[in-house]
């Protein structure tokens, strides 16, 4: 079998991560804004304020997507365009950029897929208490209403919520993202539960709001555990390791996923956070858990997993040496085919991988080109494993690579290189590398040549 005929190739970024003009046409600052201004914080003391000029280049890059053959693009729109204080006064110019590239992306044949919220919380909304006020949730569908009234003639695809997990549990607990925090457990999971209240309530703002019937999806981490080997009892283990939680860690899917898609938290949780619980009101999970239309996953790797005698789960060790991104992240293929199964085993929704993809050392060689065979290697591999979860009967809908161009990742600055694109940051110019022009080939051929 092959990816299913109506299967969407795509690639994807978010707002801070490429808009730069971050003092431009209204756009109120961000918790993103302020982290880069503190020392150390993030890498060489790099910050979005530039980024890759997309704000004033995004006539370019939708040109390269066409050029791509994407079928579709996921990008997020930054809260504080439109709403420079996150309520109130709303910024008629920060919704007319999200037009026009709305605009130019249909007319080159390209799906929008729209992120509402990817990390750049309004400075303003972080200063009455960001994801710890439970009115954030009000906030949020809000801001949801107003870009929904102005986009949904031409946008169908919405996702909320991007990787809850990296900007509460990095940004409020780590204190590695922004804004910088080190809570504790209690402050994390009642900002948890708010930010998955403000998912439930942009679901609804959607749905009562569009022109045209959406469909809506969630984006968290797909955090992916995979089998040893194939044997009943390590694929058991497997999915009960990625199922499960470990005590006093946030980062897990259950917490995250089972309110939205099965309308409750997960027992393990209860009991391994007790005592730690937030407030939760009669009528909230309800909210959390709106229908939706598909299970998005960003997913880059994931940990081996075996049964010991007794069948308890065990965790695998790496061998020496085992391959990495440059980012160090491991290369492990296998988990688009065991995330997206398991996840589609437990939610029973169609899968889409929201995003996939690997940083890289790249540089611009002697002869001017970017070559990057480990990332046609790795997305190779990746896409195998993910076709096969297709093969075994999980719905697969949509492929998101990670991402279109080199950008602003976040704490690592421009240091990690994800793009299939490379950014010349000094100039701006934007280089295919190889595997850009190898993606082309496989979106042509929708994955035959894989
Ligand atoms: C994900 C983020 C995305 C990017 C990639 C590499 O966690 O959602 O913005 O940073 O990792």
């Amino acid at each position: 079998m092959s990816f299913p005929a109506d299967f969407v190739w795509g690639a994807a970024t978010a707002s801070y991560q490429i808009e730069g003009a971050t003092r431009e046409d209204g756009r109120g600052l961000t918790v993103w804004d302020m982290a880069c201004r503190k020392p150390g914080a993030i890498w060489s003391g790099n910050t979005g304020d530039e980024a890759c000029d997309h704000y004033h280049r995004y006539k370019e890059d939708v040109a390269h997507m066409q050029a791509l053959g994407l079928g579709g693009y996921r990008f997020s729109i930054a809260w504080s365009r439109i709403l420079p204080a996150g309520t109130g006064a709303v910024n008629e110019k920060g919704l007319d950029f999200y037009d026009r590239l709305v605009d130019e992306l249909l007319a080159a044949g390209i799906t929008p897929y729209t992120t509402l919220f990817h990390w750049d919380m309004p400075y303003e909304v972080f200063c009455r208490g960001g994801w710890l006020n439970r009115d954030v949730a009000d906030w949020f569908a809000d801001y949801t209403k107003i870009v929904v009234d102005r986009l949904s003639d031409r946008v169908q695809h919405w996702m909320t919520l991007n990787e809850p997990q990296c900007f509460v549990g990095l940004g409020m607990r780590d204190g590695i993202h922004a804004p910088l925090l080190k809570l504790d457990m209690p402050e994390i999971l009642r900002a948890a539960h708010h930010a998955l209240l403000a998912h439930g309530r942009a679901v609804q703002a959607i749905r009562a709001n569009t022109k045209q019937p959406a469909t809506i999806g969630y984006a968290p981490v797909g955090v992916t555990r995979m089998p040893l080997t194939e044997s009943a009892a390590d694929i058991e283990a497997a999915r009960k390791f990625m199922f499960s939680i470990e005590k006093g860690n946030y980062w897990n899917n259950i917490w995250w996923m089972d309110p939205v898609f099965l309308g409750h938290y997960p027992e393990d949780g209860l009991e391994k956070y007790a005592k730690m619980l937030p407030p939760i009101q009669e009528g909230d999970m309800a909210i959390i858990s709106q229908p939706l239309d598909f299970c998005g996953a960003n997913i880059y790797a994931g940990d081996e997993i075996k049964a010991g005698p007794n069948g308890e789960v065990q965790r695998v060790e790496m061998p020496i040496g085992y391959p990495t991104t440059a980012i160090r992240w491991q290369v492990s293929p296998e988990a688009l085919y065991w995330g997206p199964r398991f996840l589609y085993e437990r939610y029973k929704l169609p899968i889409i991988v929201t995003e996939n993809g690997m940083s890289n050392a790249d540089v611009i060689s002697l002869d001017g080109k970017v070559h990057d065979p480990q990332r046609i290697d790795y997305l190779q591999r990746y896409l195998r494993a993910f076709r096969r979860a297709g093969e075994d009967g999980v719905p697969i809908k949509g492929y998101f690579q990670w991402s279109l161009l080199d950008n602003f990742e976040w704490a690592e600055g421009y240091k990690e290189r994800f793009g299939i694109i490379y950014t010349d940051y000094p100039t701006q110019r934007r280089i295919w590398k190889d595997s850009a022009y190898w993606y082309q080939s496989v979106v042509k051929a929708n994955g035959e040549n894989l």
